[in-house]
């Protein structure tokens, strides 16, 4: 037995990383329609996982899965936080504005954090998951690869930035990676109870 998730957002790659992590949980990945648009309005990144997946579930009547994710920098009070993407208009932008307001910092440490939630079609929270990755801030970018802030985003145990890892190893230690792998039990479970 399959049922259907559909994926809270609009981008293809989130919705193919996503289907990677989730192959074996019986679970068949859709992406949303277009059309709709739900805004992130919420002050943590679990209420935005939830008011995405709730609406989604709710406007289209199926299961829903969504995530909300940002850096948060120890120095800076947890900030940019849930306003991560909208920290500048590109990543390079985003990354000066926060080697900027880290300038005479010497406290480095930093978090990426992603919180995961999905709804019934009810529009009710079903399971949530978090999953929190540490690391420093660089002065220097270093990398080509990954998005965002990665090339700044060093992990002292890797020795590598998530910029310089790859995809595997990003994958298996990064904020997304460990609270969708700690979904996977709970999605087996709910598909043959529900
Ligand atoms: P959202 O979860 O799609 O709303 O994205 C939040 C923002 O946080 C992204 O636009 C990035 O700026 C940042 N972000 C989240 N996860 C990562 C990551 O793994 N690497 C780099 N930046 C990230």
């Amino acid at each position: 037995m399959t049922k259907l998730l559909v994926v809270a957002t609009g981008n293809p790659g989130k919705l193919r990383e996503m289907q990677a992590y989730l192959a074996n949980s019986g679970w068949e990945l859709t992406l949303k329609p277009e059309e709709l648009e739900i805004e992130e309005t919420g002050d943590t990144f679990a209420e935005n996982a939830c008011l995405k997946a709730s609406e989604v579930a709710q406007a289209t009547g199926q299961w829903a899965i969504a995530d909300d994710s940002g850096l948060q920098v120890d120095a800076l009070n947890g900030a940019p936080g849930v306003y991560s993407a909208r920290y500048g208009t590109t990543d390079a932008e985003r990354i000066a504005r926060l080697l900027r307001e880290l300038d005479h910092k010497t406290n480095r440490q930093a978090q990426f954090v992603c919180v995961i939630a999905i709804a019934r079609p009810d529009g009710t929270i079903v399971l949530q998951s978090e999953g929190i990755c540490r690391g420093e801030i660089l002065h220097v970018p270093r990398g080509a690869g990954g998005f965002g802030y990665d090339p700044v985003f060093y992990v002292p145990e890797q020795q590598l930035t998530f910029a310089e890892m790859t995809k595997e190893l990003k994958g298996s230690i990064s904020h997304r990676g460990q609270a969708l792998q700690a979904l996977i039990p709970q999605l087996k479970t709910i598909l043959h109870q529900e």
